[in-house]
């Protein structure tokens, strides 16, 4: 299938990356990010919708947006990835693949970020490959679509 949309959804501060630690989230600012990753995309047949938000609530509205378009997800929830329930419920209601992303290797990070409450539910997880860890997600998605 070509062109097939995917949602490519960011949590809580990926939108301040340009203010983040460098040496943890490397030097693109979300905008930046947002390029590479629609680049990406296109580069495997694939249209990403990235969108990024501070709040619980835009997340799992875009979930439920997912789940009844039978829209494939790439999700980087961010520090949500750690304790959001509702998010996993939202999430675990998608019929079609969801991959969830981090930016860094959060196993070698703080031991709260070891806990993902989300890796339960998703297709798979790829992380601490920087941004292209989205780049390996849509690679990734794009053979399950098959
Ligand atoms: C992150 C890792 C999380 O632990 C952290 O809270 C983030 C970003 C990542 O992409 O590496 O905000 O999801």
């Amino acid at each position: 299938m070509k062109n097939t949309k995917v949602l490519v959804l960011n949590g809580p501060n990926l939108g301040r990356l340009d203010l983040r630690d460098t040496s943890i989230y490397g030097n693109l600012d979300f905008p930046a990010l947002k390029l590479f990753i629609e680049k990406c995309a296109v580069d495997v047949g694939l249209v990403a919708d990235v969108r990024q938000s501070d709040s619980e609530v835009d997340i799992i509205q875009w979930l439920h947006e997912a789940a009844e378009a039978k829209i494939p997800v790439v999700i980087n929830p961010a520090a949500f990835t750690h304790y959001s329930y509702a998010i996993r419920d939202a999430a675990e209601m998608l019929s079609v693949p969801l991959i969830e992303v981090h930016i860094s290797n959060p196993l070698r990070r703080e031991e709260f970020r070891h806990t993902s409450v989300i890796s339960g539910i998703a297709t798979g997880t790829i992380a601490g490959f920087g941004p292209d860890s989205y780049r390996l997600a849509l690679i990734a998605l794009k053979d399950l679509l098959k």
